[in-house]
């Protein structure tokens, strides 16, 4: 069985102070009916993953980072690798998001180097795909999707695949307040995954979570999480309030 994985992107978000007081109320919101069966994940900026990993101490969640150096370490000031998201016992790293592709010009040469660097120290990749308003109103949503999957992922062995973790963030929709509908998502959940079957075998694609992210909030979460391909959310503004970060884990 697949997991079921709702994680937060805090982005360049929080002050130490908050993330502090953040990280709190989230543990508090986990003690009352939290689904056994939700895997929550915590990507909080580099500089909090310390504090982050103290509080998952005590508390069980997951945590993630956003961003890791393509390069093994070494030279290259500022960046942070693979190896030390991993000596730091992190699960998951986020790879791919548009926002690093798009403001930080992250090739798919560069997303599959990164996907390496992870995958040799054991920290799963959560890899982001999807397609810009104007490609969707083109028609052209499918075919930039599979090139995205093609380009950076599908060079993986069958035993590397099975580490990753899918998101599918339509641009269109992040951070924009215009969430997919149901059904859009479920389409293209559905396309993602007769990909990775096509791909690495039907075994392989029904173990896959994919994630749907973009203004995935604490109202619409059920119906996007109740669709059959849909496996959790990857959630930017509303991971940043306790209250609706719980609320959308609840959602299942
Ligand atoms: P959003 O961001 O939930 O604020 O739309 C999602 C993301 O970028 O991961």
């Amino acid at each position: 069985m697949r997991s079921k994985i709702v994680a937060g992107n805090w982005k360049m978000n929080q002050t130490f102070q908050n993330a502090d007081e953040l990280l709190y109320q989230i543990g508090e919101g986990m003690e009352k009916d939290f689904p056994q069966d939700v895997e929550l994940v915590i990507c909080p900026p580099f500089v909090y993953l310390e504090l982050a990993t103290d509080f998952a101490q005590e508390i069980e969640f997951k945590i993630g980072a956003q961003n890791v150096s393509q390069y093994d370490g070494g030279a290259y000031t500022g960046e942070i690798s693979a190896e030390m998201l991993s000596s730091m016992d992190l699960d998951y790293c986020i790879v791919g998001h548009s926002e690093r592709r798009k403001y930080f010009g992250e090739s798919a040469e560069v997303l599959t180097q990164k996907v390496n660097q992870l995958l040799e120290y054991g920290v799963q990749p959560i890899f982001c795909v999807g397609e810009q308003l104007e490609d969707r109103e083109a028609g052209k949503h499918f075919e930039i999707i599979k090139s995205q999957l093609q380009e950076a992922l599908f060079g993986l062995s069958q035993s590397e695949f099975a580490n990753i973790v899918l998101a599918y963030e339509p641009v269109w929709a992040i951070g924009t307040g215009k969430t997919a509908s149901p059904e859009q998502a479920q389409e293209i959940h559905a396309f993602i995954r007769s990909l990775v079957a096509a791909k690495y075998g039907e075994d392989q694609a029904q173990e896959t979570s994919i994630l749907y992210g973009g203004s995935c909030n604490a109202k619409n979460a059920k119906e996007l999480f109740a669709q059959t391909d849909v496996d959790g959310g990857l959630i930017g503004g509303a991971a940043l309030k306790a209250d609706d970060f719980i609320s959308i884990a609840k959602s299942f």
